[in-house]
């Protein structure tokens, strides 16, 4: 089959489309023709050796695809800890979900970010209805998935965070209510979901009200978070919390595949709906990551194999 393999660390310039053995599934594993694969900020980092949920180079990236089982054709949408960005791959059956009636040319870039929105949402910040949630980054692929997903759990009041104008109106049509630039005014929330790290967290917490939670889901500017210590949290009254989807199906996988149920049927149901960005064939692969790196893309990117 066909595959984009990163053969050493680095940055895009190391993706290459290469000829390789299909995958052979192993134990409680189904072999997947792909349509489309999500191409993930993580996917950037995986191929420059730097995402502590997957192997390390050499590998084929790629976290999440939809298309069919080749043994049944039934349609799919899976999730794997590497190998989505190929014609095949081998997917464990607890991360494989029914994809009847959905366009599989996209619906490879929905699963991650659907249900880390749910997670980050529903489990860790235990959102209710009526909070007010910030969002950074709330054009992006997780961050759409974000805005979207806490409209379904009625929220209140949902900010997104931004950088330009574009990315600003578009995030209001995910169904922000408003959208700011990172140099702010950031109103006070009550959840703050945040994938930026650096300044835009601090900004972010500093609006956090007593009694919120903040939720870190990643670094995209470059800068870890600097998350206060225990004297300065109390004064605040206010919850930090670090979470990582693909660590917790590495240590709980069938509890997380549990919890995730309730947001694969928002997916089903097209109550959250990923919007897609662009589409790149998979030779475009190394053009993806440059897109995504140089900071150009709104919502999820697909390659279609
Ligand atoms: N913990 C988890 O389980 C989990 C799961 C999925 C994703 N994530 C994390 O969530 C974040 C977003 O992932 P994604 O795949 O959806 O990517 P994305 O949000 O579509 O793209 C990254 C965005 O980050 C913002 N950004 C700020 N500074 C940047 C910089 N220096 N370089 C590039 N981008 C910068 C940009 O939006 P603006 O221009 O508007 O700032 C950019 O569009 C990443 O940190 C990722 O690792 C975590």
């Amino acid at each position: 089959m066909r595959a984009i393999v990163a053969a050493r660390a680095g940055g895009p310039e190391v993706l290459e489309l290469r000829e390789v053995p299909d995958p052979e599934p192993g134990e409680g594993e189904v072999l997947v023709r792909v349509r489309s694969a999500g191409v993930n900020f993580a996917d950037t980092l995986a191929a420059s050796g730097r995402y502590h949920a997957s192997p390390p180079p050499p590998l084929v990236p790629g976290l999440e695809l939809a298309g069919e089982e080749v043994a049944t054709g039934r349609p799919v949408l899976g999730l794997v800890r590497a190998g989505a960005y190929a014609e095949l791959a081998a997917v464990d059956r607890r991360w494989l979900f029914p994809a009847d009636g959905m366009d599989l040319e996209e619906a490879g870039a929905w699963p991650l970010v659907t249900l880390t929105a749910w997670l980050a949402l529903h489990e860790v910040a235990r959102l209710r209805p009526g909070e007010s949630v910030l969002v950074t980054a709330g054009a992006g692929g997780l961050g759409s998935a974000t805005v979207q997903m806490a409209r379904a759990l009625g929220a209140g009041r949902v900010v997104a965070v931004a950088s330009t104008p574009e990315k600003r109106a578009f995030a209001r049509r995910q169904g922000a209510d408003d959208a700011v630039g990172y140099e702010g005014p950031f109103p006070a929330v009550d959840v703050v979901v945040d994938g930026v790290g650096g300044e835009a967290f601090a900004h972010a917490l500093a609006v956090t009200r007593p009694l919120g939670r903040v939720v870190l889901l990643g670094a995209s500017s470059g800068t870890a978070p600097a998350i206060p210590g225990f004297g300065e949290l109390r004064r605040r009254n206010v919850g930090v919390m670090c979470f990582s989807f693909g660590e917790f199906r590495r240590l709980e996988p069938d509890r997380a595949a549990a919890l995730v149920a309730p947001a694969v049927e928002l997916l089903r149901q097209g109550r959250v709906r990923p919007p897609l960005g662009r589409a790149f064939p998979l030779a475009g692969a190394a053009e993806a990551h440059r897109f995504l790196l140089g900071r150009g893309s709104m919502g999820k990117l697909v390659l279609r194999p």
